[in-house]
Parts: C-alpha cells; sequence; structure tokens
C-alpha cells in the first residue's frame, strides 16, 4: 500500500482527525489530496452554495483517477495480486490480475475504445455480470476521459433503455451471457431490445463470458477480437488529463418521483474520499485481501470494489455468484480459499444465510477475517449478532457503514476496531462529516438521546454534483427540502454519545433487499396494466429482505382470476423496471384512502401493510373513510 499518513490508528487520533476537519475543513482535505498523483495541483480547495447547489473540490486541479488506481503502485507492487476473481462455479478457475497485468488490461481495454471513435466526455453504458472485464471497463472509461454509467445487469431492457437515453450513451459495453447460481441472462440480447428505441449508440462491445449464442447486428465489435487485434506487445495508454470537477461517473438510482436520475461524481473530490473511507473504515494493511460482496452496477461496488481498494494499492476480490450457490455456506468458502482479511455484505444476505443455520459458517475457517462490514439497509439486532458471532467468532468488529449513491463513500461508519461498537448503531460520522439531526421545522436538533431527520451541512469532497442533465432535480431532491443543507431522505436517532442509528427512508422510498426503489416507479409499472386503473405501492417489514413491496391496485374490472392477474402484474414489473421490482404482495381494492385533494394517504396504507391498522389514528379527513374498513378486510 503506498504509505499515507491519514490512515487513524487509535480512538484518539480519530477525535484529533474529526477535530482537525471541523476546524479546517479545507485544510484538512488539501493535506490528503497531495498524497495523491496530479498532474497540476489545484488552485483552490473548495467552493460551495448549498442555497443555489454548487460544490467544487480541488479548483483547477488536473489528474487521471487510473493514475492514482495503477501506475502510481507500479513501481513498488507491480507484482502483487489487484484483484482475485471467483467465478460463480466454484469448480471454474480462479482468475487473478497483478497491478502490472491490471495496466496492461486497461491500457489495452483504453486504446479499444479510442479506436471506436470514444472520446473524453462521450457517455458508456456498462451492461456487465461480476467479471474482471467490468473493472478494466469502468477504469478505461476513466483513462480515456469518458464517463461510464454502469447499470445493473438485473434491470431490464426497459430500465437499460431508459438509462441509455438519459445519458445518450455512445456504445454500450455488455457480454454474450450472465451466469449467477442456476440462472442465465443473454445480456446481449436484452441490449438487443433496449437499444431498438436508442439512437446515440454507436457500437455495442462485447465480451464473451459464457459462450453463448447471441443475436448481434451491424453496431457489434467483439471484445476479444479487438483485443486480438492490438497484437502481443505491452501497450501503454496515456491517460487523459481531468479536471478535479470533470466528471467521472454517472450513476442512476432511484428517487420518491418520477424516473430514476442520474447520480453525477466528479474526479478529484471522488477519489479523495473513495481511498480515505476505504483505509479508515476498513483499517485494511498491506497484504490484506478486501472482499465487498456488492455488484459493481451499484454504488458500493464503485467505491469498494473497484476506485476505494485500487486507489489504496490494495488486493480486492471479486465475485460473480450468489451467496447460496452451490451451497449457503459458499461466502464462507470463499474467505477460507482466499484468506479474506476484511469482508464487506449487506444484510439481506446475513439475514439469508443465518437462516440457513450455524453448521455453514462453523464449517470454514474464518479466522483470517478482522473486520466485518454491513451497508445498504438499517441491520436488525438478531442479524447483528449473528453475523458478528457466527462469522466474526465474536472478535472481529462490525462495522455497519451508513452512505449513500448521493454520498459517494461512507459517511457515517466505526473505524474497523475503533471505538465502541453498538449493534444496530453506524457509530460516529467519519472525520470531514458533519451530519446533523432536524426536526420537521429544519430546525438542528443540538442534544443528544434523540430522533431526527438526518441532513449534513458541510460539504465533503465525494457529494453528488449534480443529476445528469437536470441541476434543477437535484437543488430540488437534496437542497429544497431544509435551506443550507444537504438532505439524506433518512431519518435518524443519535445515542447519549453522539452514535448515529439509521432508521430508514422517511419518503417514498423503499429498500428491498438493501436495493433502493422508488414506490412511484414501480406504482407506474404496474399502472401499464390494461386493466389497472391506479395503484398504491408501499413496503412493509420483511424477514430477508428487510422491506417487501406490498401494491394496492384499483382495476377497470375487478379480475375473475386474481392469481393471473396478479403474474401479470408481477410481469410488467419485471419487464419495465427489473425482477427486484415484483410486488410480494398485491390486494386489489375498490379504492384508496385519498384526502380531499386527491393525495394518496400512504401513512395508512403502511400501517395496513404491516398489521398495525389497529393503530391508523384519525382517517376522518379522508375523502370515503369507509374505503379503509373495505382494505384492512382484503388485506393480504
Ligand atoms: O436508507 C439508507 C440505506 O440505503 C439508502 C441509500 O441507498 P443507495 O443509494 O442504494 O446506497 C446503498 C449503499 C450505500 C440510504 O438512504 N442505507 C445505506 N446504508 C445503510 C442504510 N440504512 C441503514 N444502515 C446502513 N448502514
Amino acid at each position: 500500500m503506498s504509505t499515507v499518513d491519514y490512515q487513524i490508528s487509535s480512538e484518539e487520533e480519530y477525535q484529533k482527525a474529526y477535530q482537525a476537519a471541523l476546524d479546517n475543513p479545507e485544510n484538512f482535505w488539501s493535506k490528503i489530496a497531495e498524497q495523491f498523483q496530479w498532474k497540476n495541483k489545484w488552485n483552490k480547495t473548495l467552493e460551495w452554495n448549498f442555497e443555489e447547489y454548487d460544490v467544487k473540490w480541488f479548483l483547477g486541479g488536473k489528474l487521471n483517477i487510473t493514475e492514482n488506481c495503477i501506475d502510481r503502485h507500479l513501481s513498488e507492487k507491480g507484482e502483487q495480486t489487484a484483484i482475485i476473481w471467483e467465478p460463480n462455479n466454484p469448480k471454474d478457475e480462479v482468475r487473478t490480475y497483478t497491478y502490472n497485468q491490471l495496466a496492461q488490461e486497461v491500457n489495452r481495454f483504453a486504446t479499444i475504445l479510442q479506436r471506436n471513435g470514444i472520446k473524453k466526455g462521450d457517455r458508456i453504458c456498462i451492461y456487465l455480470p461480476m467479471i474482471p472485464e467490468a473493472a478494466f471497463a469502468m477504469l478505461a472509461c476513466a483513462r480515456i476521459g469518458a464517463i461510464h454509467s454502469v447499470v445493473f445487469a438485473g434491470f431490464s431492457a426497459k430500465a437499460l433503455c431508459d438509462r441509455i437515453q438519459d445519458a445518450s450513451a455512445k456504445m454500450v459495453i455488455t457480454s454474450d451471457g450472465l451466469i449467477r447460481g442456476t440462472k442465465k441472462l443473454l445480456l446481449r440480447n436484452i441490449v438487443g431490445e433496449a437499444i431498438a428505441d436508442c439512437d446515440s449508440i454507436e457500437t455495442v462491445l462485447t465480451i464473451r463470458h459464457t459462450g453463448d449464442e447471441v443475436e448481434t447486428n451491424h453496431l457489434d465489435k467483439w471484445y476479444h477480437e479487438e483485443y486480438a487485434a492490438l497484437g502481443e506487445g505491452e501497450i501503454h495508454f496515456e491517460a487523459e488529463s481531468m479536471d478535479s470537477e470533470d466528471e467521472l461517473f454517472i450513476l442512476y438510482t432511484s428517487g420518491s418521483t418520477g424516473k430514476p436520475k442520474g447520480v453525477v461524481h466528479s474526479c478529484g473530490g471522488y477519489m479523495v474520499y473513495a481511498d480515505y473511507s476505504f483505509r479508515n473504515v476498513f483499517q485494511y494493511q498491506d497484504g490484506d485481501v478486501f472482499w465487498c460482496t456488492a455488484d459493481v452496477g451499484w454504488i458500493t461496488g464503485h467505491s469498494y470494489i473497484v476506485y476505494g481498494p485500487l486507489l489504496a494499492g490494495a488486493c480486492c476480490l471479486m465475485f460473480e455468484g450468489i451467496p447460496t450457490y452451490p451451497t449457503p455456506g459458499r461466502f464462507w468458502k470463499i474467505c477460507e480459499k482466499h484468506s479474506v482479511n476484511q469482508f464487506y455484505t449487506a444484510p439481506t444476505a446475513i439475514r439469508a444465510l443465518m437462516g440457513c443455520g450455524n453448521d455453514y459458517p462453523q464449517n470454514f475457517k474464518l479466522d483470517s477475517l478482522k473486520v466485518i462490514g454491513s451497508v445498504g439497509e438499517p441491520i436488525n439486532e438478531e442479524a447483528w449478532q449473528w453475523y458478528s458471532k457466527e462469522v466474526g467468532k465474536g472478535n472481529c468488529p462490525v462495522v455497519d457503514t451508513w452512505w449513500q449513491t448521493e454520498t459517494g463513500g461512507i459517511m457515517i461508519s466505526n473505524l474497523g476496531n475503533i471505538g465502541e461498537h453498538i449493534p444496530t448503531y453506524a457509530g460516529l460520522p467519519l472525520p470531514g462529516i458533519q451530519p446533523v439531526l432536524l426536526n420537521t421545522e429544519g430546525e438542528i436538533i443540538e442534544e443528544n438521546g434523540v430522533e431526527g431527520l438526518l441532513a449534513v451541512r458541510h460539504p465533503w469532497p465525494s457529494m453528488i454534483r449534480t443529476t445528469w442533465g437536470d441541476h434543477e432535480r437535484c437543488e430540488q431532491v437534496y437542497f429544497s427540502a431544509f435551506k443550507g443543507y444537504y438532505f439524506t431522505g433518512d431519518g435518524a436517532r443519535r445515542d447519549e454519545k453522539g452514535h448515529y442509528r439509521i432508521i430508514g427512508r422517511v419518503d417514498d422510498v423503499i429498500n428491498v433487499s438493501g436495493h433502493r426503489l422508488g414506490t412511484a416507479e414501480i406504482e407506474n409499472a404496474i399502472n401499464a396494466h390494461e386493466n389497472v386503473v391506479e395503484s398504491a405501492v408501499v413496503g412493509y417489514p420483511h424477514d430477508i429482505k428487510g422491506q417487501g413491496i406490498y401494491a394496492y391496485v384499483i382495476c377497470h374490472v375487478f379480475p375473475e382470476d386474481e392469481k393471473a392477474l396478479r403474474k401479470e402484474i408481477t410481469a410488467i414489473t419485471s419487464d419495465i423496471i427489473g425482477r427486484i421490482a415484483k410486488p410480494d404482495k398485491i390486494q386489489f381494492v375498490i379504492g384508496l384512502p385519498k384526502t380531499r385533494s386527491g393525495k394518496i394517504m400512504r401513512r395508512i396504507l403502511r400501517k395496513i401493510a404491516d398489521g398495525t391498522s389497529d393503530q391508523l389514528g384519525d382517517i376522518s379527513t379522508l375523502l370515503d373513510p369507509s374505503v379503509v374498513e373495505e382494505i384492512i378486510k382484503g388485506k393480504k
């Protein structure tokens, strides 16, 4: 690992760093940023305005993030492993790449992009399985200065099409197929369907992975052919000089209204914070093997499979498969096989594996583990305890990391073994992060031992810069609810010592198995069925998924065969969004509880869905209170 002086190793150092960042954020981040490789130093550290949203870090600085992820490590650790790839099928061969090999792969990939007309600023959509080429593709884009937009390969053709259109992407990088567990998807065929309506696409670059036969057309280029055409020799691709504030990537995420929005991150600030948060939260030491089980299609994969670990010169494991294939012992087997030191996963996976019994983790040697992490949704106490005891064997700190696509990196979390670890509490904010709890009036709640709305009052380097093509939306969503603050959309509790516990979303966003979905987005999909008049979707507590999707649906003609219509509605949500958006429960209703102004009272629907309809409170202001009775009677 390149030597840095900003890795905190004690509670005292944490306190000092936190205070330093509070007293003089610019000086704090500037000293950290100096330890990266810049082509040109910045002339101003920070400019910001939360009223009319604008944030810029390291102004005038020039860099390329891939020189920091790869080139600067080569002299000392060119022969050290950068990526270990564990395939879906445990019998298939593991692939490993040293930093030297990674450099070659990325230089070659960038050359292929250039030969296919890609230039700085172009948008490239990446729709790939969890294979090393996904990381190479992202880095190749960054090297040439193209903006990547990775779309999770579980999204449908329609969802992919929306994202390609929104970003006017010029190229899609995909593979013939994807295999997870026993399920196969022919990605190139899905891309074919998606791009039928996307005029911006000039090339489809397809990586041969599963060897399946797929439909191609005049836009296609096979990656292995392009690669072979480069010949055998070593290739160097000069990294493009990027401004600190040039866009590095777009990542689409759901909000409470409208279509998913493209969260934009920029080169300089994201780089500094991805590295800083990675090293400190996971307390990574040279020679460790770090494993994050997320998919690169989500922000967790961006920051803690690709950018964070590589910036720190770490060895990072990437896994193609699922936790339960071929058995629910797979995660633990991989930890044993590769002597994983830091393991980072989601509560949904923990709960699912907990349900499979203690024999699985007990059958494997897990003593290499030093830090185990959780991300994406609140972790309930039972799952936290099981994780700590059965996986961490009681001597690994659990880091419950709270953050968001928009924050770019972990914001609130314990740092490895440092400080107190309280089940279900994420802990303290990282140095440089200034969270506040607000009341509904937007006033700061100063005291501890309270609940409130979680906001942030000062910029940090990796914060969202804009939403692609629509800056107003960015201002509206994050900076308009409470003037002068970035509003997270989450509610939180702060204990007497200042530790934060995240309660969950306070808006119309639900978190299903750690996947973030807007209720409006699911409703729009359901409403696309010809027999649907209107629908309302809410989340309800689900043992494994954290939250399940409960849909109340009004039909033109009440279905004779409810089961058949449920199946059709489920199919439509899969088609329009993806399988992650399938409702768990669908209840056909004759009306929805609405106010006199026509607003659906979701609070009531949530209470019915979670079985607390005895606590509905005052419903007399509803246009027609009798629908509530009907809905309670028909509850699924
Ligand atoms: O509600 C919070 C929840 O996930 C949301 C962000 O989702 P996304 O942008 O998809 O990013 C997920 C991975 C960073 C947050 O608004 N969330 C994330 N981490 C936690 C969490 N809720 C509770 N505890 C966490 N550790």
